[in-house]
């Protein structure tokens, strides 16, 4: 039993919550957010907003909503700020995304025309499908770190916040290889001093954030904020972090039912995955190098899930493929197909199917906004570094360099709701029970 808890600053004032990409996922999650402040819409799909989590023993009915159990910040005390290579406002580029329709856009067209992207800082040597004229320049890439900074700081004052947040949610870009300038805070300061080509905008972004002292949160594949030099600086600055790739769609189905798979011991041949996806997400990973960067996330949950190094006759051959199609008729709406060959008693086959016909940005907004309630209460409990409890949110979890990832939905939940009791000072939950039985 912890007696007492950590220590939570309130969450007094108002959060900024900023954007690098004002594209499908944040234009959905800032329309949702201003909708639901209207009471136009239900926060579905968020444990921040929706979630409960039991205390104590089972006879104690004990069982707070989430936000009654931790100090969140309210839904009315966010602001957004938002960089774009575009310079559509959240309006117009909520109707281009066509996530949610125009009647319910035009309820928040005011909230939503106010969001006016800054410039971005972006390189088309690391997202060839895009091309845009709303960008900075600068003498290097340190430079443009600056102005970022600026950018952070002009937002602060602008709405006077108490604390702000980053997410990432711009475009995928290309596979990068860690590198030596990732290796170290001084390495990569010189990178930045010397335009290094291994330094992709997002991990410019990430470090004007770090600098600000703003958590970040990455919810592309990129490797972004996952380098050694960057885990440094949050360590240094006592910021938390956290990525990478939201876990929405295909790989949300994937880490619910390989684990279930797994605790039965049954086998499993192969998963053949496609997607049709028909948004500007599907079109900036048509190109390879993006594309490439994807796969990596999406290909490692499985190997993660089902340990083939302990359970060689049930997972050493698996066939795992994952496709993405660009297939513009199908808009954000995209269509994943899962084909799965698994095993039973005695080795005789058998095939799961699933088709599921998801919204990509209906499902990733309820975990951007969980995300960054999350990093702020993180940053409230003094809490630096990898926020691994937050694994639940992300395709490829980050984690310690000493440990795997945690891909199971059903650990990462138990992982997230047990830190929130560690941090009330409230019984942490094994599900053990005897004690009903004595
Ligand atoms: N929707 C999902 O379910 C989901 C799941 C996992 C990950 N993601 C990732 O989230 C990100 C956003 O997805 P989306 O559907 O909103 O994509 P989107 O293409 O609609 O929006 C991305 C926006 O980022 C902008 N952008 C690109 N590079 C930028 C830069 N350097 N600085 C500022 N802006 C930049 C683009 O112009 C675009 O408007 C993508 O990386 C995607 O892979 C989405």
């Amino acid at each position: 039993m912890i007696e007492k808890g950590i220590s939570i600053k309130p969450a007094e004032g108002r959060l900024g919550v900023l954007l690098p990409g004002l594209g499908a996922v944040s234009t959905t999650l800032i329309a949702g957010v201003e909708l639901i402040k209207k009471g136009l819409g239900r926060p579905i799909g968020s444990l921040t907003q929706l979630g409960t989590i039991r205390l104590g023993k089972r006879t104690d009915k004990r069982v707070p909503k989430i936000k009654d159990f931790v100090p969140l910040t309210k839904l009315e005390d966010l602001v957004f700020g938002a960089w774009d290579i575009f310079q559509d406002n959240g309006y117009q580029a909520a109707l281009k995304a066509g996530v949610i329709e125009k009647s319910l856009l035009d309820q928040v067209r005011k909230e939503l025309e106010a969001i006016v992207p800054w410039r971005a800082v972006f390189d088309q040597a690391y997202v060839k499908r895009l091309s845009g004229d709303n960008i900075k320049k600068g003498q290097n890439k340190m430079d443009l770190a600056y102005q970022l900074m600026e950018d952070i700081q002009r937002f602060k004052k602008e709405w006077n916040l108490s604390r702000m947040v980053m997410i990432w949610c711009a475009s995928t870009e290309s596979f990068l290889e860690p590198d030596e300038v990732h290796q170290s805070l001084k390495n990569f300061e010189s990178g930045l001093k010397e335009n290094h080509p291994k330094i992709a905008p997002s991990m410019i972004y990430a470090y004007a954030a770090l600098c600000s002292g703003v958590p970040f949160a990455n919810g592309a594949p990129n490797l972004t904020v996952d380098i050694p030099a960057l885990v440094e600086l949050s360590h240094q600055n006592g910021v938390p972090i956290a990525g990478k790739d939201f876990k929405t769609g295909q790989t949300l189905m994937k880490t619910i039912l390989a684990p279930g798979l797994k605790s039965r011991v049954l086998g499993l041949k192969g998963w053949f995955s496609t997607n049709l996806l028909g948004n500007r997400d599907g079109e900036v990973l048509d190109d390879p190098a993006s594309f490439k960067t994807k796969e990596e996330s999406k290909l490692s949950a499985l190997n993660y899930i089902l340990q083939p190094d302990l359970y060689p006759e049930l997972y050493e051959k698996v066939i795992h493929q994952v496709h993405i199609h660009y297939y513009p008729p199908r808009g954000d709406n995209k269509e994943g197909w899962d084909n799965i060959d698994i095993f039973g008693w005695l080795g005789y086959p058998m095939q799961i199917k699933i088709n599921f016909l998801c919204r990509d940005s209906i499902l990733a907004a309820p975990i951007v906004l969980d995300l960054a309630l999350f990093m702020d209460l993180a940053q409230r409990c003094n809490m630096r570094g990898i926020q691994e409890w937050l694994s639940f949110y992300f395709k490829s979890p980050m984690c310690a360099p000493e440990l795997y990832p945690e891909h199971d939905l059903f650990i990462q939940l138990m992982k997230l709701k047990n830190t929130l009791r560690y941090i009330r000072g409230e019984e942490l939950i094994t599900h053990l029970g005897l004690e009903y039985y004595d």
